[in-house]
């Protein structure tokens, strides 16, 4: 059985959070990387403590579990080994020989003037991915500090599938941030699919069996991005939801210049891997829709119910929602077609209603 997590807005919408239960709960032999490279934050809470995942699966809360990062994913080998060392990983995570790798040189490009207009992570993924097309990116094979990890991660992905284990395909970042079918220019360096992230860890599409898509209950956006209708000061006025949340804001004492900043410090809604506020906008029906059709989504999971609906914080179990809260998720699943079967309301794993 193979499920691939994907994201289905703009990325961070909790998809660490989710893949951190489904590794607890449908226990996979194997989780495996997928997506772009360590432009991604992952959060993810094991045992009390908060992990910033850029680099190692966030399935890595299950201690059973092997752990790989695919072909197609771009490494940083300091960050690399620093993940492992602070996941206690070493032994049971591998890497394909494979992967391109990130150096400083990507990274000081990425700093650049093109960069900045378009709002990158600064992380090196683009430059690195242009070297790759151009046939001079250094692979992880080249790199005797990876010599413990690696490994041929296709082979050891189809070997557990065939023998009849579960695997957990993570990919990240998210579709509308997708080279092929996101907002060009304002886009990552590679396409954000179900498909992509499938090919990443080396799997054909007929061996997949479930695609998750993730929503958050609103969206989120870091980077620059003209194309996305960010909430105004007075549409935040005229949403009773959204006002709710701003007085809640204010009454904390949060500093910020919109009222959009405000909700994002309260909510906690700052980049994982820069630190920058995002910005907050109001649930894309018709950009979901698309999204889940190019995913051949089979479940929609949604995220942060209990940050819009702070009675929901906690729930687990759909008959204890609030009538709002409930209503919202039946519009999401109304307006995208596909059925909300995973409901996040809470941070830690244990924060979710699971209709599978
Ligand atoms: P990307 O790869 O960047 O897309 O990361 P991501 O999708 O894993 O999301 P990220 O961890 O960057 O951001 C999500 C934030 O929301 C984190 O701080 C999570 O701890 C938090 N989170 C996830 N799900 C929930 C939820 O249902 N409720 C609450 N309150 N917080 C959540
Ligand atoms: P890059 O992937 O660093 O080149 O950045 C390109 C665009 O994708 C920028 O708008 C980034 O903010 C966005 N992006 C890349 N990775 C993530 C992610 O994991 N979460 C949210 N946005 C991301
Ligand atoms: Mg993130």
């Amino acid at each position: 059985m193979v499920s691939i997590v994907v994201g289905g807005h703009y990325g961070d919408e909790g998809k660490g959070k989710i893949i951190s239960y489904l590794a607890l709960n449908d226990k996979p032999e194997l989780i495996a990387r997928a997506g772009v490279g360590p432009n991604a934050g992952h959060t993810v809470y094991k045992d009390g403590k908060k992990y910033g995942l850029r680099m190692i699966p966030c399935g890595f809360v299950n201690e059973k579990s092997k752990l790989a990062v695919g072909t197609g994913v771009l490494v940083d080998v300091e960050r690399f080994l620093s993940e492992v060392s602070d996941t206690q990983t070493k032994g049971r995570i591998f890497v394909d020989k494979r992967c391109g790798v990130i150096e400083q040189a990507h990274k000081d490009l990425d700093k650049g003037e093109g960069s900045k207009k378009i709002g990158t992570t600064g992380s090196g993924c683009g430059p690195a991915n242009a070297a790759r097309v151009n046939r001079t990116l250094r692979r992880a094979m080249d790199f005797p500090e990876l010599k413990d990890y690696l490994a041929d991660v296709p082979q050891m992905v189809n070997e557990a599938v065939d023998s009849g284990g579960n695997v957990l395909v993570e990919a990240s970042q998210g579709f509308g941030l997708s080279l092929y079918y996101g907002n060009y220019p304002y886009v990552t360096s590679k396409d954000t699919s179900a498909s992509s992230a499938a090919a990443d860890v080396g799997l054909g599409p007929t061996k997949i069996d479930d695609v998750i898509a993730v929503f958050k209950a609103y969206m989120s956006r870091v980077g620059e991005d003209p194309f996305v209708h960010y909430l105004t000061d007075a549409e935040v006025g005229k949403n009773k939801v959204w006002s709710r949340l701003l007085k809640a804001a204010e009454d904390s004492g949060v500093q910020g210049e919109t009222a959009n900043q405000k909700i994002a410090f309260y909510l906690g809604e700052k980049g994982t891997v820069t630190g920058r506020p995002r910005k907050l906008a109001d649930f894309d029906y018709k950009l979901a829709r698309y999204s889940a059709m190019v995913n051949s989504a089979t479940t929609i999971c949604v995220t942060c119910l209990d940050k819009l609906y702070p009675e929901s914080s906690g729930v687990r179990n759909l008959k204890e929602l609030g009538s709002e809260a409930a209503g919202h998720i039946r519009k999401i699943e109304k307006e995208v077609g596909v059925k909300v079967k995973l409901i996040s309301t809470g941070p830690n794993p244990e924060d979710l209603i699971d209709l599978r």
